[in-house]
């Protein structure tokens, strides 16, 4: 099948969040650490009313409504998440209650975790199918969701919450490239979830950090390199790749500052892989630097603000517009990248979008990260596949106007509420499904046999 790609996206977020501005107040740091110094401005979160499967149940159901797509045309379903309340029994068979009516059980595909890297594991597992001999012509739907919650302390405001769920197949107007893809695995201990009693994860804060911006190296270098020896196969002008080359980059965001850094690391690796007889064309101002090591500058603050300085424009021109939601939601964990292509594409003018090449940086810690590019759709005529997957996320930004702000105080409460209740059976959640966006699924009960009952308000 030529075109394979995705044809069509659904994001949702929670329908309340707390203001970033007051929990610094409330977590007594200085004004401006959590706004300026991580870049966020909300944070979404869940009460006891919302769990991983009502989450992925409303996303998925809020797709196919949207794009009255019937649930005997999806053969392939992989969700990606690492918000586990069953160490055994699947998310993807919760949502199999959708395709009751239909009668369609004849659905492959299965959940896939690794911290914040599931979604695009599952993405990629997706196209894969099509790809394949088991392929029977039907559509596949990636689903990618997690609530994101820290103990108290710092690592508290990079929280967030959401869910995307995207219809994979033939034909589509964003097309994820071929032949090229890199990835970088390996083993650490950044961040990891080993209590299964609780939601929080263990942390390494700075270790995170560098892990993500080590693997976005490794990636990055190892993609243009692979870009450049496809097009020399391909018969094409060996043209070194460098930034230039991709309109827009998206990152995983855990905070947009984080995003920023990354992108200016970017250019940082531009001038790491430019012969140094080139560097004061290519970089003017920035030859004195000379021969940087990239596995000495994680935390160098003088590099790190000599490329922040001289990237400001190229962030604003290819990276802005997609953390959008990250800025106002948090971090979403599998959801973050996905919830960035959506920002892109609600961002900008349908015309600026035609034809654009994206690159994609994902990163789960642990760790997993991979960095591929998908190409947009040229075809703008009304009612085309590109016109139809924007204008069905065109509800998004009034979406997150009409989110409900809740105190420092109330979120401290509802935070302790889950975490004294998270895996308690038999148990009744107490929030209202009140405060929930008409459509959402939440949950009624769990009884002693720790079975969960959903409803959709
Ligand atoms: N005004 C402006 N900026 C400020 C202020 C202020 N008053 N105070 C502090 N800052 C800046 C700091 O200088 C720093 O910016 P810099 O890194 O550019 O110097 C930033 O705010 C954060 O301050 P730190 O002291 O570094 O923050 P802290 O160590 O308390 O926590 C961290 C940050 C480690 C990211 C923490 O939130 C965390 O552990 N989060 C979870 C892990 C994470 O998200 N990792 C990322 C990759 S893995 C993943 O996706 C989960």
């Amino acid at each position: 099948p030529e075109g394979v790609g995705i044809l069509a996206i659904e994001l949702i977020f929670p329908s309340q969040y707390v203001e970033q501005s007051e929990l610094e107040v409330y977590d007594k740091v200085p004004a401006g650490k959590y706004t300026l110094g991580l870049g966020q401005s909300r944070m979404g979160f869940c009460t006891d009313r919302e769990d991983i499967n009502s989450l992925c149940l409303t996303v998925v159901s809020k797709l196919m409504q949207r794009n009255n797509i019937d649930y005997s045309s999806i053969g392939y379903l992989q969700v990606g998440t690492e918000t586990i309340i069953d160490k055994s029994k699947s998310v993807k068979t919760v949502l199999m209650q959708l395709f009751e009516e239909s009668g369609n059980h004849d659905v492959e595909g299965i959940d896939t975790t690794n911290a914040c890297y599931g979604g695009t594991a599952a993405l990629f597992n997706a196209l894969a199918w099509i790809e394949s001999s088991s392929w029977d012509g039907r559509l596949a739907l990636v689903v990618a969701s997690d609530i994101a919650v820290y103990a108290k302390g710092n690592a508290r405001p990079t929280g967030g919450a959401g869910a995307v769920a995207m219809l994979v197949g033939p034909s589509a107007p964003l097309v994820i490239c071929r032949g090229v893809r890199a990835t970088y695995m390996a083993h650490a201990y950044d961040f990891y979830k080993p209590d299964l009693l609780s939601e929080y994860p263990t942390v390494d804060g700075k270790l995170s950090v560098q892990c993500y911006l080590k693997a976005l190296d490794f990636c990055y270098h190892l993609f243009c390199s692979k870009i450049e020896k496809y097009q020399t196969n391909e018969g094409h002008e060996n043209q070194p790749i460098d930034i230039q080359y991709w309109d827009a980059f998206l990152f995983h965001s855990p905070y947009c500052k984080l995003v920023q850094k990354s992108l200016a690391r970017l250019v940082l690796n531009d001038f790491v892989r430019t012969p140094e007889k080139e560097r004061s064309k290519k970089f003017p101002g920035l030859e004195h630097l000379g021969n940087v090591k990239l596995e000495d500058t994680y935390f160098n603050r003088d590099i790190e603000k000599a490329f922040m300085d001289y990237s400001r424009s190229i962030f604003e021109e290819k990276t802005k517009p997609s953390l959008l939601i990250s800025k106002q939601v948090g971090n979403m964990y599998t959801t973050s990248l996905y919830g960035g292509l959506v920002s892109l594409l609600i961002s900008r003018d349908i015309h600026e979008l035609a034809g654009k090449r994206v690159c994609l940086f994902s990163y789960g810690s642990g760790l997993a990260s991979s960095m591929y590019c998908l190409r947009i759709s040229t075809n703008v005529r009304p009612g085309s596949s590109l016109n139809r997957l924007i204008e069905n996320l065109s509800h998004i930004k009034s979406l997150l106007d009409q989110r409900k702000r809740v105190t420092p105080e109330e979120f401290a409460q509802i935070m302790e509420l889950r975490e004294q209740n998270h895996h308690k059976a038999p148990y009744i959640p107490s929030a209202s499904p009140d405060v929930l966006f008409p459509g959402t699924w939440y949950l009624e009960s769990v009884d002693t046999m720790h079975r969960r009952k959903y409803k959709r308000v």
